[in-house]
């Protein structure tokens, strides 16, 4: 294991009923900004526990915060905070309203930068305080420090860091309202995640490695009984609870990490629109064709344990692995190629040309440079 210094400072509260505990949780003189996205909170009950929590308590509310949030309607959040001197701020919605209400803390606590600016530093050192309400499982933005952040002006989506909610309540009936491509594209977003930290450098830690087989397994085991039931208060547990793992630093302490198929997703939404999970269902694939030989013991670990494939060599092994990942996002019923989504060769040669601008160099091995990047888009065709 490589050394780490880890702190993960947010207060999970999971469970039935728990939105009525907002009225403890926030003291009487805290003046809050509620900030929500489209309006789902409003048609599933959400909005009303919410709101029934926090009665007596002085609060504002901000809507409107799109998925994939944008630097133009946050910059709009930050203006009434700061007009309104708030003292923190609640999310109350998915991963999109959660990751917005990060920068807008950051914002808010730096009046004198731009919210973009923040955004293009990757770091949000200063915050005023923040939690939430968490209606989505996919992201793990719950229990971590990150936001992905878009700017429609440039066609442009980045992540940055900062702190971590100081709270954040799951109870995972609010999930019974879900649309059903939501779910697939969240299920496909978790495993993927545990991937980015999993499938690298062999031998690592024992534990993390089947830390992420775990919450992989279960979560390729759940997707097909969320379909057929997706008001099953046990099952939606263990979706809730699988999305909260796989991405709230926890896989990643003490081990190498790859990230390539989150970047280049990021790239397709911006320029596309594509579902940030559909986007790494039609990546994941191809960066682990191009990039087999560097994974390989990983994927082969990956086969026997996850998916019982014991038989033929190692490079069918490897093969029946990849597909059988593929084959997953397929059964959720997501686009696993980039052709599926009408997306061609103008959009491979954009990436490039913008990763190779920015000089990157993702993964573990830090080898994924614009133009391995295209390999992997040309392998997504
Ligand atoms: O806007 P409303 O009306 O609330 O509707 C939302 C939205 O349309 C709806 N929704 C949320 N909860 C619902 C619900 N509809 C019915 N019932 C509910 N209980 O779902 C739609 C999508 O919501 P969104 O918040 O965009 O989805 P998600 O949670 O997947 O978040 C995606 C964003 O998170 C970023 C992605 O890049 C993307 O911008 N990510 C954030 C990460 C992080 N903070 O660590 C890591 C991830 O890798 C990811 O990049
Ligand atoms: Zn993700």
């Amino acid at each position: 294991m490589q050394n780490f210094d880890f702190q993960n400072t947010t207060r999970l509260i999971f469970g039935k009923g728990q939105i009525a505990r907002l009225a403890d949780l926030i003291s009487d003189g805290t003046k809050v900004l509620v900030t929500f996205g489209g309006g789902s909170v409003k048609r599933n009950g959400v909005y009303q526990q919410v709101t029934e929590a926090l009665k007596g308590k002085n609060y504002i509310e901000f809507w409107g915060i799109e998925p994939n949030p944008s630097v133009e309607t946050l910059r709009k959040a930050v203006a009434l905070g700061l007009e309104e001197k708030v003292d923190m701020l609640l999310a109350v919605g998915g991963g999109s309203v959660l990751d917005g209400t990060k920068l807008v803390a950051a914002a808010i606590a730096e009046p004198q930068r731009d919210a973009w600016d923040i955004v293009k530093t990757g770091q949000m050192p200063k915050q005023i305080p923040f939690a939430s309400v968490m209606t989505l499982p996919a992201t793990g933005s719950e229990m971590n420090n990150g936001c992905v952040i878009s700017c429609h002006e440039t066609k442009e989506k980045f992540s940055a860091r900062g702190d971590y909610p100081v709270f954040s309540i799951l109870d995972p009936e609010t999930t019974y309202s879900l649309p059903p491509h939501q779910i697939a594209c969240s299920l496909a977003d978790i495993v993927v995640h545990c991937f980015e930290q999993y499938m690298t450098t062999p031998g690592q830690s024992r534990v993390l490695d089947r830390w992420a087989e775990g919450v992989i397994a279960s979560t390729m085991e759940i997707a097909p009984l969320i379909r057929q039931n997706q008001h099953d208060y046990d099952l939606m547990s263990d979706y809730m609870f699988c999305a909260t793992m796989a991405l709230n630093n926890f896989i990643r302490m003490g081990v190498t990490q790859d990230w390539c198929t989150h970047q280049i997703g990021h790239e397709l939404t911006a320029l596309c629109g594509i579902t940030h999970g559909e986007s790494l269902a039609m990546v994941y694939p191809g960066t682990l064709k191009v990039l087999r030989e560097q994974k390989k013991a990983k994927i082969l670990q990956f086969g026997e344990r996850v998916l019982g494939v014991v038989d033929g060599t190692e490079d069918a092994r490897i093969d029946q692995t990849i597909a059988a990942i593929e084959a997953f996002f397929k059964s959720l019923g997501l686009a696993t190629r980039l052709s599926e989504k009408g997306i061609g060769m103008e959009t491979v040669d954009e990436i490039t040309r913008r990763f190779n601008a920015r000089g990157v160099h993702l993964g573990e091995n830090h080898n994924v440079t614009g133009d391995v990047a295209r390999q992997i888009l040309l392998a997504s065709l």
